[in-house]
């Protein structure tokens, strides 16, 4: 006898799949059927891995672009510090509509001149990007402006703009905790920062540090990303 056909809303909780799920999440993985939207966000991530370096896992890619995306209705500027071959700033710049996009990144200039370029230096390496390359990549989008640089050395003028959506990606503490100090009382209301390598428990000290004597609820996502949306 034929079973009948599984409501369109049920489908992802029927029995088809409950084995592969129940595998995969032995091995600490999930599997999820993503609606339509999420699918072309998913085809713009592949299509970013296919032409650069992109740090992240699809998980937080995806909310990544979604964050931007509902960002892009309020007002202010966005940003990203820790940019390397500018894979995120190019999801960033493709959600962001009209709304200006700031990059900060050491880029090839990562010079060992004072403390936080030896920390730099020593942390990374040779692996980096080079502001030309990350221009080309991002030259089809409008309205985006690369500050090369140690940051927060790299933001000053910058004091007078209003943010509404900044991702964190500088891997170092340091770096983290002076662009929390940057950005934090420059977002604005309902605007939304996301921090990556929230696994790391270096950065994510440095974020519960920083948000202990704030009023926002920090939200520690499953996919290594911790953010908060301000007050
Ligand atoms: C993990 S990578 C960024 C990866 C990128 N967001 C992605 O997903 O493709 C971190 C970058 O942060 C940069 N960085 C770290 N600390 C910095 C600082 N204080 N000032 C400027 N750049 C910094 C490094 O040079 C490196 O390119």
């Amino acid at each position: 006898m034929k079973s009948a056909p599984v409501p369109p809303a049920l489908r992802y909780h029927s029995r088809k799949g409950a084995l592969a799920r129940r595998l995969l999440a032995r091995r600490g993985a999930v599997l999820a059927r993503l609606p339509a939207q999420a699918r072309d966000d998913l085809a713009l991530v592949h299509e970013t891995r296919s032409r650069t370096a992109l740090l992240m896992a699809d998980t937080a890619a995806l909310h990544l672009v979604a964050c931007a995306r509902a960002a892009s209705v309020l007002d202010g500027a966005m940003a990203e510090a820790g940019v390397l071959m500018g894979g995120s700033a190019r999801l960033i710049a493709a959600a962001k509509g009209a709304t200006p996009l700031h990059l900060f990144d050491v880029f090839e200039t990562l010079q060992g001149r004072d403390a936080s370029g030896t920390a730099l230096g020593a942390h990374f390496g040779g692996v980096h990007g080079t502001l030309a390359a990350v221009e080309n990549l991002l030259s089809p989008f409008a309205g985006v402006s690369l500050h090369p640089g140690i940051f927060p050395h790299s933001a000053a003028g910058l004091e007078g703009l209003r943010f509404s959506f900044v991702h964190l990606d500088l891997d170092l503490p340091e770096g983290t905790r002076a662009a929390l100090e940057f950005f934090h009382p420059r977002l604005v209301p309902g605007g939304i920062l996301l921090g990556d390598d929230y696994a790391d428990p270096a950065v994510r000290v440095t974020f519960e540090e920083f948000f202990a004597e704030k009023t926002e609820t920090l939200i520690a996502l499953p996919w290594s990303q911790g953010m908060i949306v301000k007050r």
